[in-house]
């Protein structure tokens, strides 16, 4: 048995193996766990490529269809590397791999993952921490740790904050976003995003863009909506960013990975009142909520980009640069050889300018 898995480890995808792992049906969601416990990791410790890897690695475990029985079905996948399938073979012959069984272990890895959960709180702010000695949440108390408003709010709702939000509760909040736009600009409209666009059942957050059918008339409407919404009582925490895009400075730059964008918005916490649940004793629970407002003529960009995934919306515009030579973000899509935008009235428009085929939110959970 060891002579086969040696062979193995050397042959990858040699089609002369076919027979094993006959009979081990498995499922490559433990894979996939392994190796985006493994990209966290990499990102604590700041290493963003390899993180990237580990990422790509999983989603495309993710798109196989069925099961991964035999470890040559992953031979002609590209987007595996070296490291990565030596973690899936772990996996596929014990169930475990050492490597990330030691990871989870490690107190490093558990104080990063307990202080990156604090709203407001990155994977710098969590390092230091780490380096300062500090392991608990207790202890960013006791210690008297400096920390940001954002940051004694995301303390405060810890627990609540790291509950699952479930479908009705971001309907719901839809709804109260809803009631406060039609007071403050009737017409505007309030649309889902993130996650739950993408039919999940539930998610961290409740992402929800707002726009005006009339160009201009959403211009200082958010700063109106989160008053009125405050003044009900709905919001735990706020802060907004101001507007800071001009569509004449041109487009961001390539290939900048992640970059903001820079729409009117709102990093916000909700008091939603629930009925079950954690928090059902209180009577109200906190779920943070992104507003984010666009201007008519961008709101297809801004669909597409805030629906997500995150790894969904990298691979696009990876693909808008690298095989068009266009520069794809949340506010347009400019063609680079042609030096243009290309406007869109909806999101079936840029797959057409990208020249792709129609991609549904359902299907973008990559
Ligand atoms: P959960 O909230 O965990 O359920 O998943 P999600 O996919 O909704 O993630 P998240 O709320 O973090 O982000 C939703 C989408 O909005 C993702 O595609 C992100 O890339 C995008 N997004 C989030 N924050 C920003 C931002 O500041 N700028 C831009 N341009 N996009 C963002
Ligand atoms: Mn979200
Ligand atoms: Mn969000």
């Amino acid at each position: 048995e060891i002579e086969s898995r040696h062979r193995l480890r050397g042959g990858w995808g040699g089609g002369g193996d076919r027979e094993w792992g006959r009979g081990l049906p498995y499922d490559s969601a433990l894979s996939q766990e392994a190796l985006e416990t493994l990209a966290e990791e990499a990102g604590f410790s700041g290493s963003e490529g390899r993180s990237l890897a580990f990422t790509r690695a999983a989603s495309v475990l993710k798109a196989l269809p069925g099961r991964l029985s035999t470890l040559e079905e992953l031979g002609p996948l590209p987007g595996i590397g070296e490291h990565s399938r030596r973690v899936i073979q772990d996996v596929l012959e014990d169930g475990v791999c050492a490597e990330v069984e030691r990871v989870k272990l490690s107190e490093r890895y558990q104080t990063m993952k307990l202080f990156t959960k604090i709203f407001g709180v990155g994977v710098r702010t969590a390092s230091r921490w780490y380096q300062e000695g500090l392991r608990t949440l207790v202890d960013l108390q006791e210690r008297g740790t400096k920390l940001t408003r954002q940051q004694q709010a995301g303390l405060r709702h810890y627990d609540d904050l790291n509950t699952p939000v479930e479908r009705g509760e971001a309907e719901s909040i839809s709804r109260a976003v809803q009631g406060a736009v039609q007071r403050c600009l009737p017409g505007t409209s309030v649309t889902l995003a993130g996650g739950f666009r993408r039919g999940k059942p539930h998610g961290h957050d409740v992402d929800l863009l707002l726009t005006h059918p009339e160009a201009g008339r959403e211009a200082g409407l958010l700063s109106r909506v989160v008053s009125w919404l405050d003044s009900q009582d709905l919001i735990l925490y706020q802060h907004s960013q101001e507007n800071s895009y001009a569509l004449q400075e041109g487009p961001e730059p390539p290939g900048g990975r992640d970059v903001m964008d820079r729409f009117e918005r709102c990093f916000s916490i909700f008091r939603l009142e629930v009925q079950g649940g954690p928090g059902a004793a209180r009577g109200w629970k906190a779920v943070r909520v992104d507003l984010v407002v666009a201007p008519i003529s961008q709101f297809p960009f801004a669909l597409l980009g805030w629906t997500g995934s995150r790894h969904f919306e990298r691979e696009l515009r990876r693909f808008a640069s690298h095989e068009r030579k266009m520069v794809l973000n949340s506010h347009a899509l400019y063609d680079s050889r042609r030096n243009l935008f290309l406007p869109a009235v909806s999101e079936e428009e840029i797959f057409q300018h990208l020249g792709l085929e129609y991609v549904p939110p359902a299907q973008r959970n990559t």
